[in-house]
């Protein structure tokens, strides 16, 4: 008989947690090529450049650097692969599903070292990526997996003696040019996706954060994908970027960053193949917070999707709105909240605050910092950079911001809070709207009604209600306005990598289907 208050034999209840994960000790990096057909090459030009850890501003290593002689290597390879009678052509679509799956199974065995080389690359927290980029990564191929087999097309009762029904056939190469703020997670958006309706792929990350992608692409080739189904080409936008977007043997494009560039490689495309282009670009991501709200549920969740990511995420919660009666409150208890954050090593495990990814980003951020100041926004909270720490930056509060400031209108890509006052609902469903882009936005209250009304008047791709940054493999993600065009992820994407086919047969007799 157990005493009172033990835990008796055979049960299996546990009450310590589980140990965290922990870094892993990478002593050389191992993949720094240009990966095409499957292989490792050295760039045509003989450059290299090097990719930065910026949380200590030391090298981590040089990469082969891509040019237009090498996408155009990495395109003949994917269009080789793609090609009619091609091995990934005929392929069972249940095999491509139990590649895309075998995929998933490698990067959870790799999940640490992964975790490792994304936090050194962009020096966001070491448990940040293992368990938001990791986990998303993950779930996203897995959940493409499951649709390779289910991709069908329709049967349409047309008029006379015709038989009618469509096939939803793979585009072809697929271009993607993805940004530094969330490496693995980019990629898995892209090509999931895109091999799951079978097409192939010539994906180039970003200048400043080339390592994941490397180390997938050895993975790609060891999970058995056959050779040029996936590309990678390390290099520069207005090289490499510009030379995929551009190029006549590319059939779609999926681009993220910012929104200049988008409009750039939109234009490239309209103007060499018209490719098919999809783009997820910034966002001034709205949030209203409701005098009947929980307060503190918005307060900790406006502040999480405000400085997630050091900021540097185009679903950032960069304007909250918050109703009269609490204004005061919200402030005050976000600068409590603030006071937890632990800026400091990525590798830690208490650290929540990573530092900006390069100089560049960094000085716009101080930029538009200071500009709040100078245009009258409160200061509640940071507004500097950490002294003597290279890229940090505090976490950063302004209250009393009004609609016309840069900081109101600007996405900061940085961590800073921008606090508004508002009365009515139908004034603030006027402000959160006055913006170019419309990405994500947020609703806080705990009236059903009310929430239905103002996520139906909200113009954004996503809405969240009494929640933020709850993104899912499952539900489409994309930009109203200039925020972009198309969806990624869920059902949605599938329609943007797949070509319809209407195939459309005499019969000599009328059939009635
Ligand atoms: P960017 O748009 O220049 O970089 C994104 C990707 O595009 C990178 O792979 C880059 O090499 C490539 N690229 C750059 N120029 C190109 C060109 N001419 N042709 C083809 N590809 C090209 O973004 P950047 O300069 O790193 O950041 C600037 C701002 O963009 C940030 O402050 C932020 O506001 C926004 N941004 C938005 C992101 C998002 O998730 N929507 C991600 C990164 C940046
Ligand atoms: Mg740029």
């Amino acid at each position: 008989m157990a005493q009172n208050g033990t835990i008796e034999n055979g049960d299996s209840r546990n009450t310590s947690p589980p140990p965290l994960p922990q870094p892993v000790k990478i002593t050389e990096i191992k993949h720094t090529k240009i990966f095409i057909n499957n292989e490792w090459h050295t760039s045509s030009k003989g450059k290299q450049f090097p990719t930065i850890n910026p949380a200590t501003g030391v090298k981590i290593c040089d990469i082969e650097e891509a040019d237009k002689a090498d996408v155009d290597e990495a395109v003949k390879a994917a269009k080789a692969a793609g090609q009619r009678g091609s091995v990934w052509r005929r392929m069972d679509a249940s095999s491509r599903g139990r590649l895309l799956n075998r995929l998933a199974d490698l990067l959870e065995r790799e999940r640490a070292v992964l975790a490792t080389l994304e936090s050194k690359d962009t020096g966001k927290p070491f448990l940040h990526a293992f368990f938001v980029d990791l986990d998303g990564s993950i779930k996203t191929l897995r959940y493409y997996a499951g649709w390779t087999d289910k991709i069908h097309g329709k049967t349409m009762p047309v008029d006379e003696n015709f038989v009618c029904f469509t096939k939803h056939e793979p585009i072809g190469v697929c271009g993607a040019i993805i940004p530094w703020n969330f490496p693995l997670l980019m990629l898995m958006w892209k090509i999931a996706p895109a091999l799951a309706c079978g097409n192939t792929v010539v994906l180039k990350p970003a200048e400043q954060t080339p390592l994941t992608a490397l180390h997938v692409a050895a993975l790609i080739k060891e999970a058995g994908f056959p050779p040029g189904v996936v590309n990678v080409v390390p290099g520069f936008g207005p090289t490499a970027g510009a030379a995929i977007a551009g190029h006549m043997n590319i059939d779609k494009l999926a681009f993220t960053g910012s929104t200049e560039v988008g409009q750039l490689v939109k234009a490239a495309a309209a103007s060499s193949n018209l490719k098919r282009v999809t783009l997820e670009l910034g966002g001034k991501n709205p949030c209203i917070v409701f005098a009947d709200s929980d307060l503190q549920l918005a307060v900790e969740e406006t502040q999480k999707g405000a400085f997630f990511n050091q900021g540097q995420a185009c679903t950032a919660a960069s304007r909250v709105y918050v109703q009269e009666p609490v204004y005061e409150e919200f402030v005050r208890l976000s600068v409590e909240r603030a006071k937890n954050i632990v800026i400091g090593d990525p590798m830690e495990p208490r650290t929540s605050h990573g530092p900006q990814i390069d100089q560049h980003q960094f000085e716009k951020i101080l930029a538009l910092v200071d500009s709040g100041k100078k245009e009258g926004a409160k200061l509640e909270f940071g507004g500097c950079a950490v002294e003597d720490r290279g890229l940090f930056i505090h976490p950063t509060i302004f209250s009393d911001v009004k609609d016309h400031m840069r900081i109101a209108k600007e996405e900061i890509f940085g961590p800073v809070q921008c606090i508004m006052k508002f009365e009515c609902q139908q004034d603030v469903i006027d402000r959160a709207n006055s913006s170019q882009f419309g990405l994500t936005a947020a609703v806080f209250t705990r009236d059903v009604q009310r929430a239905m009304s103002v996520s139906a008047a909200l113009e954004a791709g996503t809405v969240w209600v009494n929640c933020y940054n709850a993104l899912h493999a499952q539900t489409p993600f994309g930009g109203y306005k200039m925020s972009g065009n198309g969806r990624e992820l869920g059902e949605y994407a599938l329609a943007e990598y797949t070509e319809v086919k209407a195939i459309t047969i005499k019969l000599s007799e009328q059939l009635r289907l």
